[in-house]
């Protein structure tokens, strides 16, 4: 049986994640900002916390709180994340620290107040959710992109840092999944400007027609996950989702190309002697 701590239950995958490791005899602290009618009668082994992701203060009790309350934890998940899409001339300052604090600062937050009880523990797995758009982003995402290269760029770091310690780290990259993440009650959006009809109306509008047809299923998605945190070696990066994949695949296909196309100009800054 494991642990786990996971943010953002109330709906999409966490909601998914939640019910899919209680279903497995797992004991989950969720957080949410409200509370979950859909995971109410659970039984003993959920227990939900209150918590705004941009409440820093609020976060860091949180996750001690979690560990005072299920004596260890196996498994963190940062789960808990929304979009802001649109032209990035006419993003405000406001949205783009709000998104940092959310999908970025406060998974750091929880990593960082975590770390001291899984090293005590000599076990522990973290799980970020980032995205296919922090590994091969379309346009229309940049904000977004950035904050989910980043929460990958930390995993990547981070998993070196802490697996002589015992401990694992997975960047979990969804694709396309049908939760609320592309409706009006999680996404945002910044005001259109006609200069980029083409390129970002273009790509928000076919996002649009996406919600409720997006080829992941979240039930699928929180199985593949549980499976992973029950996996004695998991892997540092996973995809889910098949056009995650296409994706992934055609963005190191450019990369590849790019480079080999560059090579010269790359080696020759090299001091000469
Ligand atoms: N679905 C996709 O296509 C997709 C693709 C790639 C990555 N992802 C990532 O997957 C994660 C889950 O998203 P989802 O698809 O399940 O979307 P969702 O259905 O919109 O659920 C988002 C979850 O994040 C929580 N959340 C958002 N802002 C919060 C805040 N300030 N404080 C606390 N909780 C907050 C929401 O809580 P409330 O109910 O209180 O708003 C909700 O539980 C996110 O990190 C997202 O970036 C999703």
């Amino acid at each position: 049986m494991k642990n786990w701590f996971i943010t953002g239950v109330s709906r999409g995958l966490g909601l998914a994640m939640a019910r899919a490791a209680l279903a497995k005899g797992d004991r989950v602290l969720g957080t949410a900002r409200a509370a979950v009618p859909e995971l109410q009668g659970m039984g003993e082994n959920l227990r939900i916390l209150n918590v705004d992701m941009g409440d820093a203060q609020g976060v860091v009790e949180a996750v001690h709180e979690a560990f005072k309350s299920l004596g260890r934890i196996d498994v963190v998940v940062n789960n808990a994340g929304y979009g802001v899409l649109g032209a990035v001339e006419v993003s405000s300052d406001a949205q783009v620290r709000q998104l940092f604090e959310v999908n970025l600062y406060s998974p750091i937050r929880i990593v960082r107040t975590a770390l001291p009880y899984l090293r005590e523990q000599k076990s522990g797995h973290i799980i970020n959710i980032t995205s296919i758009a922090g590994r091969a982003p379309g346009v229309g995402s940049a904000i977004y992109a950035a904050s989910k290269f980043a929460l990958e760029g930390f995993s990547a770091s981070l998993a070196q840092e802490v697996e002589p310690l015992g401990l694992h780290v997975t960047a979990v990259a969804p694709g396309q999944f049908r939760t609320d993440f592309l409706a009006e009650t999680s996404l945002q959006e910044t005001a259109a400007l006609a200069e980029y009809s083409p390129t970002v109306a273009a790509a928000l509008k076919s996002m649009s027609t996406l919600h409720e047809h997006q080829l992941g299923d979240p039930a699928l998605a929180a199985e593949a996950i549980v499976q992973l945190a029950h996996t004695e070696e998991p892997p540092l990066h996973l995809l889910l989702g098949s056009d995650a994949l296409d994706r992934a695949k055609g963005k190191l296909k450019t990369i590849t190309a790019e480079m080999a196309r560059w090579e010269s100009v790359t080696i020759g800054t090299d001091f000469k002697s």
